[in-house]
């Protein structure tokens, strides 16, 4: 099977999840990137039984209305039952890490509200230990270079992406080096950071439910 077909199967298995556990009628969560992209089309199967989507990127709301699917503002929703969404890397602990598409603040925020997380991805993404996926940091533009300096200290390799603005306008800083052996405790750390936005670990709020799709089926991790 190829990574696409993968993710499809991902994807697939996380609308059955969603068309068995939430009620008719209800908002949707959407992540972003190349998996929830494949969600983003199977909700489209069924976008009459469904009573919108919050997405967590300008591309996902895009890509939901390109399908005649309504994308309604967090802020006018109070129940968020599911949110779907992929990730760059998860251990079986279900911590991760996003923020390859640059939508991490945002996906934090929606998954904040979700009363569950679906994470849907293909096998290469399970890792036993986070840091070989560079961990993405949105930041304040003018805070960028001290935002670095700090990261440095604390013995990581942050790299500008250069030409990339997120929705909301700051940068992200790429950090390299690091094997994540405290996922929560260096996400706490990075927040603190005067001029961090919001950083690509998810570890304090992980996944509820990860399906990972194998050549062999759709396995089920669970927390
Ligand atoms: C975007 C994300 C994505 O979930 C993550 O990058 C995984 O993307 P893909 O499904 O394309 O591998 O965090 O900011």
């Amino acid at each position: 099977m190829t990574q696409d077909e993968l993710k499809k199967a991902a994807a697939a298995a996380a609308l059955r999840h969603v068309l068995d556990h939430t009620a008719t009628g209800a908002i949707i969560g959407v992540g972003t990137g190349s998996t929830a992209n494949f969600f983003i089309d199977a909700l489209a199967t069924v976008k009459d039984r469904i009573g919108g989507t919050v997405a967590s990127s300008e591309a996902s709301r895009q890509r939901l209305e390109g399908h005649g699917i309504r994308v309604l503002e967090l802020n006018e929703v109070t129940e968020l039952p599911v949110y779907v969404d992929g990730a760059d890397e998860i251990t079986p602990r279900l911590e991760m890490i996003k923020g390859g598409g640059a939508a991490l603040t945002r996906e934090k925020i929606v998954s904040a509200v979700a009363r569950t997380f679906v994470c849907v991805c293909d096998a290469s993404k399970l890792v036993p230990v986070l840091g070989k996926f560079p961990l993405p940091v949105e930041v304040i533009p003018m805070a960028r270079a001290y935002v670095a300096r700090e990261i440095v200290k604390l013995g990581g390799q942050p790299r500008w992406r250069e030409g990339v603005v997120t929705d909301n306008g700051n940068d992200i800083l790429d950090v390299h080096g690091w094997s994540i052996t405290d996922p929560a405790g260096l996400e706490q750390r990075l927040d603190q950071i005067v001029g961090v936005v919001t950083n690509g670990l998810f570890a304090a709020r992980g996944a509820d439910l990860l399906l990972l799709a194998t050549p062999e089926g759709v396995r089920e991790y669970r927390n």
